[in-house]
């Protein structure tokens, strides 16, 4: 049965094929939408890779099924930026540092970031070390994203 899928401040009526009424949010997102932002890493919440933000809180969106959302507003990396396409200080911030190396995980770090930023204006490192946990980073860069998160949260300040 259709629904309408809320995404960075448009409506999307999203009619999934047959079987697919509990279609995760990720693959309506990578495959209805085409907004590639979100990463499919492990498909079962273990990674971080796929996170985005429901009503401005990280998920993973591989777990959560794409019709429970409607009435929320979900935010992809994406919709981050502001609308004339200015990036997000995070993004920005993430650039400067050069936090990513092959960057698989960085969608997904960068919105964890977002929803601790909602709910904390100045972290401390431990902060986001803590929100930042659960994203796994193949790479090794977390300390290069700490330093992003720590830059935009400046950034943001003043
Ligand atoms: S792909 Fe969703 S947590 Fe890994
Ligand atoms: S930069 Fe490669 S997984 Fe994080």
């Amino acid at each position: 049965m259709a629904f309408t899928l809320n995404v960075n401040g448009a409506p999307h009526v999203i009619e999934p094929g047959e079987g697919e009424e509990d279609i995760p949010l990720l693959y309506v997102l990578r495959d209805h939408l085409r907004l590639n932002g979100a990463k499919y890493g492990c498909g079962v919440g273990q990674c971080g890779a796929c996170t985005v933000l429901r009503d401005g809180a990280p998920v993973r969106s591989c777990l959560v099924p794409a019709a429970s959302l409607q009435g929320r507003e979900v935010t992809t990396l994406e919709g981050l930026r502001a609308p004339e396409g200015t990036l997000h200080a995070l993004q920005k911030a993430f650039l400067a540092e050069q936090a990513g190396q092959c960057a698989y995980c960085i969608p997904g770090m960068i919105l964890s970031a977002a929803g601790l930023l909602r709910q904390k204006r100045s972290p401390t490192e431990a902060d986001i070390r803590t929100a930042l946990d659960a994203n796994l980073c193949r790479c090794g860069s977390h300390n290069r994203i700490v330093r992003a998160v720590q830059r935009a949260a400046a950034e943001l300040a003043e």
